[in-house]
């Protein structure tokens, strides 16, 4: 609940000489309540998650970590250290100081049945009783790829290990297809840390061009791609202009930065217009396949891709990525269908494709447990579990509307986050110490937020939802009374 809103704060910025006195010695209190609030909640906190701080020094020479929940921010140095877990069940973590707490982290997105549900816990016992063979077939591929298609309605499937790896297949599939090198992507989608999706989209002298999102990228690694604006119908015109020379359109449906953005309209003609002029159309599914609909969005908005990715949920906690797709796409893996005792052969035109750990048994084991699952419980459990998040966001939303805090909540199956323009705002700005300090706030009444928002699971009950909206609350007055939040009908929060 900070990142996207924090902009929206408003800040007094200092004021021209011609303000009184008056001014000047009430900005002065203002901020030595600031600062004394600051320095109480910083030593409750450190205080209560002394074990993890320790350790975020201890390591730092030889851990090269970058995976924080939240921005640096040099007002809030001594609050940036990562909890660190110890052990967890159901919505809850417990950390190496023995805090417990509600996590919406919920593995990135991979725990829909909360942390170490009983039936995957038995499903990975069983196979570590039989062993982790890597190299012959895996018993239970064929089985998981079943399950797969009759969810997914895809024809067939391949594994990797993570999405990356999925997504980066997904391309290769796509321009073997094609014969065609370029690809579509659409600003403010994730499609994971394969140079080639790594990609921002800046104009020079009116032209559209991509270049690297970040250092160690080569400008040729990503010539090839094209970034467009989401849910804008001009973007189909860029891609009829393009037409001769694209592979693929890759597109997260609903992306987990802007839940808020649902462009069913668009994605119908963007399904129309792939088809018509022979581009692969993907559909990247790691955060909502399996989450909105059995089916994933595909189901969601009715519209088939070509190729779909998943990962996350379908490996039940285990690393696992899923390229599923068209027969006449996903052939180039193996060189299609064959059968023994005829003439017929693996014919279709083959890329590379593999991966030491693709087909892990225990990803897989874990992998069956999840999609049995799903399949027994039907759209039934989703369709639960998206009514509770809406709700949940919905109350959120109330109380925020009643406070005249300038935050609003969305969610889109059990996703959860600000509704936002699609602008992040930096965590090294100043002025979003407030909203940074919410993250705190939240942890330090025991609840475990992906940044501004999360994923609630089928483990996580009402009492949980309600302790959440009081945590909120209670973090928010809080944040009021040292002047880090806007009070009501007021703008009387100054920047530290
Ligand atoms: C839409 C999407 N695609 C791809 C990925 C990359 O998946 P992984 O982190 O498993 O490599 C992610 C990860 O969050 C994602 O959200």
């Amino acid at each position: 609940m900070r990142r996207d809103v924090a902009c929206n704060v408003s800040f007094h910025k200092g004021k021209s000489n011609s303000h009184s006195q008056k001014y000047m010695t009430q900005t002065n209190s203002i901020q030595t309540i600031q600062q004394q609030h600051l320095q109480i909640f910083i030593t409750r906190y450190n205080q209560k998650t002394k074990t993890s701080k320790q350790q975020a020094q201890t390591y730092r020479p030889i851990l090269a970590d970058n995976k924080t929940l939240v921005g640096f921010n040099p007002v809030l140095k001594e609050l940036f250290y990562p909890i660190v877990a110890k052990r967890s069940l159901g919505s809850n973590i417990w950390d190496i100081d023995g805090n417990e707490y509600i996590d919406v982290t919920m593995g990135f997105g991979s725990n829909l049945f909360g942390h170490n549900p009983p039936f995957i816990k038995a499903a990975l016992q069983e196979q570590l009783d039989k062993g982790i063979q890597i190299g012959p077939q895996a018993e239970l591929a064929g089985e998981v790829a079943q399950l797969i298609c009759e969810l997914t309605k895809m024809d067939r499937v391949a594994f990797s290990n993570t999405g990356t790896e999925a997504v980066m297949t997904a391309l290769r599939l796509a321009r073997t297809a094609t014969n065609r090198s370029k690809i579509v992507m659409f600003a403010g989608s994730y499609h994971g840390h394969f140079d080639g999706t790594l990609v921002k989209p800046v104009t020079v002298d009116g032209n559209l061009q991509s270049v690297p999102l970040a250092p160690g990228i080569t400008p040729n690694l990503v010539a090839d791609v094209l970034v467009l604006d989401y849910g804008n119908f001009q973007s189909l015109e860029i891609i009829k202009a393009h037409s001769n020379e694209l592979a693929a359109v890759i597109v997260e449906p609903v992306q987990s930065r802007r839940p808020d953005l649902q462009p069913k309209a668009f994605l119908h003609q963007l399904r129309e217009l792939t088809k018509e002029l022979g581009i692969v159309l993907i559909f990247d599914e790691m955060v909502t396949g399996f989450r909105i609909h059995p089916g994933g969005a595909q189901a969601w908005f009715g519209v088939e891709a070509d190729i779909a990715t998943y990962g996350k949920i379908v490996g039940g906690g285990m690393p696992m990525g899923v390229i599923a797709g068209k027969a006449s796409i996903m052939n180039a893996i193996d060189g299609g269908m064959w059968n023994y005792e005829d003439a017929s052969y693996p014919q279709a035109k083959k890329t590379f494709f593999a991966g030491t750990f693709c087909k892990h048994p225990l990803a897989l084991a874990a992998a069956k447990a999840v999609l049995q699952h799903l399949k027994i419980q039907g759209f039934l459990l989703q369709q639960q579990l998206n009514q509770r998040t809406s709700h949940f966001v919905e109350r959120l939303n109330n109380y925020f509307q009643e406070e005249e805090l300038p935050i609003k909540m969305t969610n889109f199956g059990s996703l959860f986050g600000p509704a936002s323009s699609g602008s992040h705002a930096s965590s090294e700005n100043p002025e979003s110490s407030g909203f940074d300090l919410l993250y705190y706030h939240l942890i330090d009444r025991g609840i475990i937020l992906r940044g501004s928002g999360g994923f609630l699971s089928t483990a996580h009950t009402d009492t949980d939802i309600d302790r959440m909206i009081e945590a909120v609350k209670s973090s928010i007055e809080e944040l009021r009374e040292g002047y880090f939040l806007p009070h009501r009908s007021s703008n009387a929060t100054l920047k530290l």
